[in-house]
């Protein structure tokens, strides 16, 4: 059996919404202390609804794929869904991660919560 899923390979290779987002209302960058990547998760979110979602992702091609499929996962859904979402869907959803990589979606999870947590806080300010 091959050792990444035909998911990961596409996402990996074809990225969706990698980039950044100039308006963005919430911001997230986490790091992993032991492998040194970095995640870096942009939204724009309007009445609620996650809008529009781009990602920067210095790291593995695990973490790449993760963070693409995170940003299908959540865009276009309610924030309350959103923060719903585990590093256990994002890999369900790449039908599957090598057991030692699954470290890397739990960077994108973090990344998307530390981006709502980012939007909450601002909400909080206005
Ligand atoms: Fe660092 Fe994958 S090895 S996120």
């Amino acid at each position: 059996m091959a050792l990444y899923s035909e998911k990961v390979m596409d996402h990996f290779r074809n990225p969706r919404n990698v980039g950044v987002i100039e308006d963005a209302n919430g911001i997230g960058e986490v790091g992993n202390a032991r492998c040194g990547d970095i995640m870096k998760m942009y939204l724009k979110i309007e009445d609620d609804i996650i809008q529009d979602v781009k990602f920067e992702t210095f790291g593995c091609g695990s973490a790449i794929a993760s963070s693409s499929m995170a940003t299908e996962l959540i865009k276009g859904k309610p924030v309350s869904e959103a923060m719903q979402l585990t590093n256990k869907a994002v890999a369900e959803a790449l039908d599957g991660l090598p057991a030692y990589k699954m470290h890397c979606s739990v960077l994108a999870e973090e990344a998307i919560q530390a981006a709502l947590e980012d939007y909450r806080s601002r909400q909080e300010q206005t």
